[in-house]
């Protein structure tokens, strides 16, 4: 049994949505989260600039004492955990692999597409977890960097979101995909938006749920399961509080408090 907190990240608000399926099926556990709000997005940045960011992020949580972390940001897990992960004295659960499995598991004819930023897009690293679970599915990727812009904006289902929400996705309709990958974090947001789009018949994967039964499984394995009564939840960010608390309520549909802003310049990159 371990009582302490599990540490959750992402570069902005996106990494909520991961959070509330965690509070959802781990009730017991309590969380830290940090988005990095001052810096978000990383999907349009560099990968030397992914890696640097994310080890600051790191550095903190670790710094919090948390007993694993969940890399709530799939550009993260793509571009730069591949880096980093064997600095990180603590069990880590990423979001790539769990969207993978689950992909493979909704899909019927074998036509899985795939959004996420274009660093993720970039890197394929989510094809390539894919096609190696099965090397016979067909596989259309596109970057859709404006939908984590649009995401932290709030702006999840007005005419300017349906009008980028056409213009990224017609290609994919074209596609004739029976599944989609919302391969960033913060495309949940916008799930009602993108699936009107792209029609009721093709199945939309958000990694959070998969990846709560990978941290189950995990927590259990590693003895590392809490015994809280109730969980504890601290929010940081490296920006505005107040933005935080307006968009994080509307991600998780309640009140949050304890929120923080912290400044990580004192966390050395690598260090
Ligand atoms: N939420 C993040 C992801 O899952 C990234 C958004 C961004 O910072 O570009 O990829």
């Amino acid at each position: 049994m371990d009582n302490r907190p599990i540490g959750v990240f992402d570069s902005g608000l996106g990494g909520l949505t991961v959070v509330k399926e965690i509070m959802k099926q781990l009730p017991n556990e309590s969380i830290i989260y940090f988005g990095d709000d001052g810096r978000t997005p990383y999907g349009t940045k560099s990968k030397q600039t992914v890696i640097k960011y994310t080890s600051q992020d790191l550095a903190f949580l670790l710094s919090m004492n948390v007993k694993l972390v969940v890399v709530a940001c799939n550009t993260v897990s793509a571009v730069a955990l591949p880096e980093l992960i064997s600095d990180i004295n603590v069990p880590v659960v990423e979001v790539i692999n769990p969207g993978a499995k689950s992909a493979l598991k909704k899909t019927k004819q074998g036509r899985i597409g795939i959004i996420a930023t274009t660093a993720t897009t970039q890197s394929g690293v989510y094809a390539n977890a894919i096609k190696s679970l099965n090397p016979n599915v067909e596989i259309v990727s596109k970057a859709c960097p404006l939908f984590v812009n649009l995401a932290e904006e709030g702006w999840w289902e007005n005419d300017i979101a349906k009008m980028v929400a056409n213009e990224y996705l017609e290609e994919l309709r074209q596609e004739k995909i029976d599944t989609l990958v919302l391969g960033c974090t913060h495309y949940p947001m916008l799930i009602n938006t993108i699936q009107a789009v792209m029609g009721e018949d093709v199945v939309l994967v958000n990694s959070a749920k998969e990846l709560s039964v990978t941290l189950k499984n995990l927590l259990r394995e590693e003895n590392l399961e809490s015994a809280n009564e109730i969980a504890q939840y601290q929010y940081y960010t490296s920006d505005s509080v107040e933005k935080f608390k307006a968009l994080g309520e509307m991600i998780l549909g309640k009140e949050i408090k304890n929120i923080k802003r912290v400044d990580l310049d004192c966390f050395k990159a690598g260090g």
